[in-house]
Order: C-alpha cells, then structure tokens, then sequence
C-alpha cells in the first residue's frame, strides 16, 4: 500500500510549484490561484468550494442526492438552539459577536491587532463562554461543532475575505500557516501540498484528493466516516494521521496559523457550511 502510494506521488510531482519564502501573501495567492485554474480547467473558480466533487462528475451525483436530504440538518437545528440558549447569567452568545453572531462566519479567521493573535470562529465560540463564566467546550466534535454549523449556515453565499494585515506578527503568523502546508511530516514524510495540490484530482486508496482551493469554504462537515459533524482542525487532525505524523493540538498555534493561511487562499469563494463528506 504504502509502496503504491509513494509511486502516485512521485508522478504527480512534475511540474510541482511551492510558494517562496520572501513572496507577500497577494503574490502567493496569485500564483495559488493560477495553478488552480491550470489543473482543473473544467471547474469554474467558483465551484471549488465543493472539494471533491468540484473536479470529480462521477461522484458528484451521488453526494448532489445526500445534499437533499442534508445529513448535517439537525446539527444546524442544535447549533440554533444552542447559540440561543441563555447562559447562566443570563446573556447569549449573541452578545459576544457582530450583528449579533448572524452572517458572519466569513471574517473567520483574523488577526487581532490588540492580543497580536488571529482568532478563529471556534476559539471566539469558546472565548464568549469563558467571558460568560460558562466553561468551554471540546474543540472538534460536539456542541462547538453543531454552533459553527449554525453560524456558518447563516453565512452561507458570503464571500470569504480573510486579511493579512501589514502587521509583523499577522505576517509571521501567515509565513508559519504557509510552512506548515509545504512542510513534510511524518513517517510518510509528505505535506499537505503533496496531496491536496500536487496531486489533487488524482486518486489514493479508495479516495480522490480535494484541491487545496476551496477546502475550508464548507466547514464544520458531517462524515460519514466520523458518523458526525465535525471542525476543520478535526480534519487536520485525521490527514496528519494519514501520513503517521503526530496531531496538533486543535486551536493551538500551529492548525490556528494553517488555518489563517489555507483560508487567505480560499479568499473570493463563498462560505457554503456545512458540508457533507464520505
Ligand atoms: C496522504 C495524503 C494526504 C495528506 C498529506 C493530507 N491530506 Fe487532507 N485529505 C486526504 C484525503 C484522502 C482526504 C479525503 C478526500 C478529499 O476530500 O480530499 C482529505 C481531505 C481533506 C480535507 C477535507 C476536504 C473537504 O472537502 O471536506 C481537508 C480540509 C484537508 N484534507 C486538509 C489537509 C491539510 C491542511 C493537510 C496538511 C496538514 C492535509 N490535508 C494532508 C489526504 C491527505
């Protein structure tokens, strides 16, 4: 298997770009875009948000018929009533975001110039409980998950438009989110550009890899495989497993920063959460 595997990859590697070290995140973007486009010349930009099924029509049909009967439906409904329920002094999470937490999904993650950190949604949701005296939640699964599905469903059709301000501390935050995409890790010792640019659209194992682009426009996602919904550092997670390299912690600083990079690329695509995955 393994075997197998390293020889796909090592096809797919011709003709493989990186993004230099010194580039500024306008320039990485272009040429991120770029080799997009290039690949996939059948898939419009904006359908990229739809991973998978953007670039492969034989299984696109069949997770077009799962969409109807949404399997993320009653985690949205959850979220709803979470995202409702007073905490004990009274206040909701209402209180803690803009326009009252709706249709604001989008402006995940950021960088907050006072705290000099970015801020994901997730670690927002948990911030407002902590402010509220509630205790936070787990990261990946759970109520945390269906919240996000909630607020991100009231998202839906806005466009992703992450900044990377002029600030040394957003630069360096980008430039770490960037190296943990193109670094190799683990016993496989591959990246996640390995898989998910150089050899997006090809297939390993039972799977055809998602491009890069796109990959976090439908976030939290229900799997099948998890027989739940769960959060993008969740995913992180289980693709750092692939490769038999250890996890990050989820909201730590290194899936904080991957996030803060991988969604910079995505800018321009509409927010289309939840999603539904194999
Ligand atoms: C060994 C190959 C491999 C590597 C390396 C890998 N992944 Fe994946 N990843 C997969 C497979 C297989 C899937 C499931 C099919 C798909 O949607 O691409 C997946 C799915 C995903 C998804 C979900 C896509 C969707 O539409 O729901 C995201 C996000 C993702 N990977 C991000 C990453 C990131 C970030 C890294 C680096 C930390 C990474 N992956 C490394 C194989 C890989």
């Amino acid at each position: 298997m393994k075997k197998l595997l390293t020889a796909t990859l090592v096809l797919g590697l011709c003709g493989a770009f990186s993004l230099p070290a010194n580039a500024t995140p306008e320039d990485d973007l272009k040429k991120f875009r770029t080799w997009h486009e290039k690949r996939f010349p059948n898939t419009p930009f904006h359908d990229f948000i739809n991973g998978v099924y953007s670039v492969d029509p034989a299984s696109r049909a069949q997770w077009e018929e799962i969409e109807e009967f949404p399997p993320y439906e009653l985690n949205i409904e959850k979220g709803k009533e979470l995202f409702n329920k007073p905490f004990a002094n009274g206040k909701t999470y209402a209180s803690c975001f803009e326009n009252n937490g709706e249709a604001i999904a989008h402006r995940y993650p950021f960088f907050d110039a006072k705290s000099g950190k970015v801020i994901t949604l997730e670690a927002a949701i948990n911030a407002c409980r902590e402010a509220n005296g509630e205790k936070p939640l787990g990261w990946q699964k759970g109520a945390i998950a269906d919240i996000s599905a909630y607020m991100h469903y009231t998202s839906r059709g806005k466009i992703i438009n992450v900044e990377i301000p002029d600030d040394p501390r957003a630069q360096a935050i980008y430039e770490e989110g960037k190296q943990q995409f193109y670094a190799k890790r683990g016993q496989m010792n591959m990246a996640c550009a390995d898989c998910h640019i150089y050899n997006s659209g090809n297939k390993i194992r039972a799977d055809i890899l998602s491009p890069a682009l796109g990959q976090v426009s439908h976030f939290p996602v229900y799997r099948s495989k998890w027989g739940g919904i769960g959060t993008l550092h969740r995913r992180y997670g289980g693709c750092n497993k692939q490769v038999r390299a250890k996890p990050y912690k989820p909201q730590g600083p290194e899936y904080t920063a991957l996030e803060y990079f991988h969604t910079y690329m995505s800018n321009g695509l509409e927010m289309n959460g939840p999603g539904a995955r194999k």
